[in-house]
């Protein structure tokens, strides 16, 4: 058994990051049972379950989409915000009833909720009938930690407390044929005072450039339109490796593959260079759709965050990109109800909302996260209130939404189809600028990127018709 520590998770060390290949040996562990895999949490824990899907898959286990008749059940949880864990702990409820009716159910977790050291107490204490727990620094340890459990019928917990190496070829089996995620750089410095990302993904660890860019080129052999360059912070990309390059020269080799469309989340406004909108603008196929969280409006609150920058400082930056790259999107990230905000404080939010008339902004309540530095400050801001200025924000934010998509209507804009829409019967796509639309079609058109005329707006979508022209 290894738990996690957290004044481990803390550290920060200099030792060298060496890249490993994955290799298994492990074989047939699954053959004739089904897994069930349920992922929360960001398009990290995303990608992450696509090489865990994989893995299983090696070992003989095929995809039951009903956890309720599957062999093995899998929690890929998310440390983000409380509601996360919630969701997880809920989850882990009815899985109990499932595995009293029938013991031979196999449960794991894994994921960020994993790396906590409360989580871990708790699981230890109440959650004895949890099979195995694994980080998210041994993901590729899988078949190793499976079979360790299974072997010796007894609970297996391997938790990392800090970050290893890279390790390169671990298997993947992606959910779309079209689209793909693709990491670029691992953990997180920055300690936002209220972000639990750099105690449970560990330090700032960059892929080598060559090892992406040879991933990229096998997607576009495979015929895939888009990737998503993954990262933390996508913006440090590099600064570790001390190689000479950074996110500029790498966005560069990922344009010349080829490859139709990339994108790139999450860029943090402190590490976002004048090489980068350069880029940016130059490359056609690099999306004109940027996410810049600004989390507050409000410098006091900023400095509070440990975000490194002031209100005036992001809105620069913002004004920059959007001179530079005129039809950029840019979407954000907002906090209400940091510890100490004010109705001054949640005004300039507010203000600044009005002035960068956000294409997309996802709006949280804060959410205090056990042993991050902002959890030990008072917080007398009441939930009340709290609930009250995420209403008041998301009113705001959905204008702007409503008004950038109706700005698009009568223009024809590039589309990649990913597939007809469960609700209404139609296909639908992303634009060039992440807007999701709808429209009528052949569904020969699915995986393609094709135009599409817009034909009118909503606050969440577009609806259109594909332009024969
Ligand atoms: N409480 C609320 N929101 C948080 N986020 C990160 N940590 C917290 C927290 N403790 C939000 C930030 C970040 C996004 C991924 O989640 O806005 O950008
Ligand atoms: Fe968390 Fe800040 Fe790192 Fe983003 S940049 S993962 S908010 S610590």
């Amino acid at each position: 058994m290894k738990l996690p520590n957290y004044v481990e998770a803390r550290k920060r060390t200099k030792d060298k990051v060496e890249i490993e290949h994955y290799s298994n040996d492990i074989k047939d562990l699954g053959i004739g049972k089904t897994y069930h895999i349920k992922t929360y949490g960001c398009q990290m824990n995303e990608h992450d379950s696509e090489n865990i899907k994989a893995m299983l898959e090696e070992l003989g286990f095929t995809y039951n989409d009903d956890y309720q008749t599957s062999d093995l059940v899998l929690l890929n949880t998310c440390s983000i915000r409380e509601n996360a864990h919630n969701k997880a702990f809920g989850m882990l409820g009815r899985l109990k009833h499932l595995k009293e009716e029938n013991h031979n159910l196999i449960v794991g977790l894994c994921g960020c909720m994993a790396q906590e050291e409360g989580v871990i107490n708790e699981i230890l204490t109440k959650y004895k009938w949890i099979n195995f727990v694994f980080g998210t620094h041994n993901l590729y340890r899988l078949p190793y930690i499976l079979k360790e459990a299974l072997d010796k019928n007894e609970r297996e917990i391997e938790v990392f407390s800090r970050e290893g190496n890279i390790v390169e070829g671990i298997p993947v089996k992606r959910d779309s044929k079209y689209k793909a995620y693709v990491n670029i750089i691992y953990g997180c410095d920055k300690f936002c005072t209220y972000c639990i990302v750099p105690f449970t993904r560990g330090k700032q660890r960059s892929r080598l450039k060559e090892d992406i860019v040879r991933e990229v080129e096998e997607l576009v052999k495979d015929g895939y339109k888009e990737v998503t360059l993954l990262g933390q912070n996508v913006n440090a990309y590099g600064k570790d490796l001390s190689l000479g390059y950074g996110m500029e020269e790498l966005l560069e080799e990922v344009s010349k593959t080829g490859i139709p469309r990339i994108r790139f989340v999450t860029s943090h406004p402190w590490d976002f260079t004048d090489g980068m909108i350069d880029v940016i603008a130059k490359y056609k196929n690099i999306m004109p759709a940027i996410h810049l969280p600004v989390q507050s409006g409000s410098s006091r609150i900023l400095k509070l965050m440990g975000r490194r920058y002031t209100k005036e400082e992001y809105l620069t930056l913002f004004h920059k990109i959007k001179e530079r790259i005129p039809n950029a999107s840019i979407s954000t990230d907002i906090i209400v109800g940091f510890p100490s905000e004010t109705e001054e404080d949640f005004k300039e939010t507010l203000d600044l909302v009005n002035e960068c008339k956000f294409d997309n902004a996802f709006t949280f309540i804060y959410s205090p996260r056990e042993n991050t530095a902002a959890a030990r400050l008072k917080d007398e801001v009441t939930l009340a209130e709290k609930e009250e200025r995420l209403h008041e924000l998301n009113d705001l934010v959905n204008i702007y939404f409503k008004e950038n998509n109706d700005k698009l209507v009568g223009t024809t804009v590039p589309v990649l189809v990913e597939g007809v829409s469960e609700k209404k019967g139609i296909l639908f796509g992303y634009t060039d600028t992440n807007k999701l639309i709808n429209f009528e079609g052949d569904s020969s058109v699915i995986g393609k990127i094709i135009d599409v005329k817009v034909t009118s707006a909503k606050t969440w979508s577009l609806d259109g018709e594909i332009d024969e022209r």
